[in-house]
């Protein structure tokens, strides 16, 4: 698909995005579906990527192991663990498939998730409970909301006696909220159910203390926040939940190798390039501001909160959360059209195809809950500036007053 040609200009990027090989002509608002890397690391990975077809048997065999290990306590320290308990894998959702197809569920067992759960983690578990007989129970959290403590008690009144485990966002997809997971964490630890943490956007949103969160599993994506190459992401087991977790692939050291890391360490021929340029990229975006991380954390967010505000204004709704659960992601509700589109998951919204078609918008538009409400996701990463946020405000004013404009001339 492509953008039309047409004379508006596109708004301003901020002094970083020559930093990232984003097209100039799209003014991208969604580093939170896939990430998006700077040129930077994309030529390390080049690096790594030719080092290793230089002498394969070298790099893989000799060289791999050690790189691999710094690259587990680079990222183990910057999440507050410890390395021993930190493994590489592709994505967010292969972890969730690692932990849950690993676990052993008995017919009847209750897996907790809420009606915020990414959807391919949903359909992941829909299949778990397929081969064992759990069922799945949800917890209704409601969104828009007032207080974070909503969440915990939607969560904790969905528990019951069968519940084994709680599948929980750290950062929800669709409604982007900060969710108070420790205090989740706690509580259900406290009823004897472990939790299984989802931070596919939390490395490089918020700050992570893993060893203090003492979840049980814990995953995030260095592939998103922290604009790692693609198929990058850390998953955390607690020291005593390690046996039994088996790898998506089960590879040369077999299932039940120990320590735990060593099932995981080489998971047959594979490219790992993307695993390290993780530890590359803590350093890289923890330098470009003077305040490191926290700085580049508190910018991405205060942008965030700014632009929710000026599409809360064009778009005369209120904000659906407080500041306080905003990271660097925020989704404002929009008028839910009478019919609703069904575009599938490989789909977009027709209004989502709009803003991309005429003005090179790229953000996302779609359907959560029950009824289903139509919400826009925003992002904010180094590469932007808030004026491309005034110009999707102006361009969704402008799709508003012509919708209300033809349902009159109707
Ligand atoms: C909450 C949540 N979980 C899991 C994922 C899946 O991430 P990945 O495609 O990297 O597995 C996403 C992706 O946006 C997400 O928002």
């Amino acid at each position: 698909m492509k953008v039309k040609n047409n004379s508006l200009i596109r708004p301003g990027t901020s002094e970083y995005a020559p930093l990232w090989p984003l097209d100039p002509d799209v003014v991208y608002l969604n580093h939170g579906s896939f990430g998006a890397c700077p040129k930077w690391i994309l030529e390390r990975q080049d690096a790594y990527r030719m080092k290793l077809e230089q002498e394969p048997v070298r790099f893989i065999l000799r060289e791999f192991e050690p790189m691999q290990q710094k690259a587990r306590e680079k990222l183990a320290e910057f999440t507050g663990a410890h390395a021993d308990d930190v493994v590489f894998v592709q994505n967010a959702t292969t972890a969730v498939n690692t932990v849950f197809r690993s676990l052993k569920f008995k017919p009847g067992d209750e897996i907790l998730i809420t009606n915020h759960i990414y959807p391919a983690c949903r359909r992941t578990l829909e299949y778990v409970c397929e081969q064992t007989g759990a069922v799945l129970r949800e917890a209704c959290n409601p969104f828009p909301l007032d207080d974070p403590e909503q969440i915990a008690e939607a969560i904790l009144q969905a528990v019951t006696p069968k519940v084994r485990i709680a599948l929980i966002d750290h950062i929800t997809a669709a409604t982007a909220l900060v969710q108070p997971v420790k205090e989740i964490v706690r509580e259900l630890d406290k009823r004897g159910i472990d939790t299984m943490v989802d931070g596919a956007h939390a490395l490089g949103t918020v700050p992570i203390n893993l060893d203090d969160l003492g979840a049980a599993y814990y995953t995030g994506n260095c592939h998103k926040w922290l604009c790692a190459p693609k198929a990058s992401a850390i998953l955390h087991i607690r020291k005593d939940k390690q046996k039994g977790i088996v790898p998506m692939v089960i590879s040369h050291a077999g299932a039940h190798a120990e320590p735990f890391s060593e099932r995981f360490f080489w998971p047959a021929t594979f490219d790992p390039s993307p695993l390290l340029c993780a530890p590359d990229m803590v350093d890289y975006v923890g330098s470009l501001l003077p305040g490191g991380w926290t700085e580049v954390m508190d910018r991405n967010r205060n942008l965030c909160l700014e632009a929710r505000n000026i599409l809360c204004n064009v778009l005369d709704v209120n904000k659906p959360t407080p500041d306080l659960m905003v990271a660097s992601l925020a989704t404002v509700l929009l008028p839910t059209p009478d019919k609703i589109p069904s575009s599938g998951y490989k789909g977009a919204d027709p209004l989502q195809t709009h803003l991309f078609q005429e003005y090179g918008i790229e953000v996302p538009v779609w359907y959560w809950g029950d009824p289903p409400k139509r919400l826009l996701r925003i992002s904010a990463q180094l590469y932007n500036n808030i004026e491309q946020y005034r110009y999707l405000g102006e361009r969704l004013s402008a799709f508003y007053q012509d919708e209300v404009a033809s349902l009159r001339s109707q």
